[in-house]
């Protein structure tokens, strides 16, 4: 990754954070392939899709703290930016989100510094989906870091509608048309009516195969 112009404190920092955030994003990968395993082992049940993790890349980094009116430093982007190192979890399920989300949040060597919930409360868009900020502790040669991570859960038709409005916006460059935005919006609903219907399909079958078992 190439360090921005901006970012004048000298590459050994920036390569440091960037070093933290890096692992930081490990150790909650690992975290989130364990927790599958395991569940996978117990309840012979994969409650996870897909994971996807990225690093904020420096341009956005830029952009971010100029838009929240913050001067380019690594103390600012450190402080101010929650989402440098992010992972999103795609389930199958609804109720997989929670189960997971309650998974993370029992680990101990793992702080939950915030939760937006997203699903309950979705947002104007009608953007669905499960935040978790977190704070994982990086142990280095002379001391320890804890390091935030943003963990997104969703399902997989939350990511879908998530991605498409997302490619939709970018083109219009956040001034889309109004019928744009509340098309948008009736597909929201739609999705959740798919979760919905799918989760229920899914209580059905459970609940079929237990009594075919008495
Ligand atoms: P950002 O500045 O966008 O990071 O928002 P924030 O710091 O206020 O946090 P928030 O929890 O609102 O959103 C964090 C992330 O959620 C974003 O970076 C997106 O990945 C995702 N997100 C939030 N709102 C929307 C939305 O309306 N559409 C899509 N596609 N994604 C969204
Ligand atoms: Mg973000």
């Amino acid at each position: 990754m190439e360090v921005p112009d901006k970012f004048n404190e000298g590459v050994t920092s920036w390569e440091t954070v960037i070093f933290l955030y890096n692992s930081a994003l490990k150790e909650v990968g690992t975290k989130v392939e364990i927790l599958n395993d395991e569940f996978r082992h117990i309840h012979k049940y994969n409650p996870i899709e897909y994971v996807k993790s990225r690093i904020k890349s420096p341009e956005s980094i830029v952009k971010k703290l100029k838009r929240h009116g913050y001067e380019s430093t690594i103390d600012n982007m450190v402080k101010h930016i929650n989402d440098i190192a992010g992972i999103r979890v795609v389930c199958s399920f609804t109720s997989d989100i929670y189960r997971l989300a309650e998974m993370i949040g029992r680990q101990n060597d793992l702080t939950v510094v915030s939760i937006k919930d997203y699903i309950k409360n979705p947002k104007d868009s009608g953007y669905k989906s499960y935040h978790m900020l977190v704070t994982v502790p990086i142990f280095l040669t002379d001391g320890v870091v804890d390091t935030k991570v943003e963990i997104q859960i969703r399902t997989i038709a939350m990511d879908f509608w998530a991605s498409l409005e997302h490619k939709i916006y970018y083109k219009f460059e956040g001034n889309a048309p109004e019928y744009i935005s509340r098309d948008l919006q009736e597909c929201a609903g739609i999705v959740s009516m798919l979760d919905a219907k799918m989760l229920s399909l899914n209580e059905a079958i459970i609940q079929a195969k237990e009594q075919q078992r008495v």
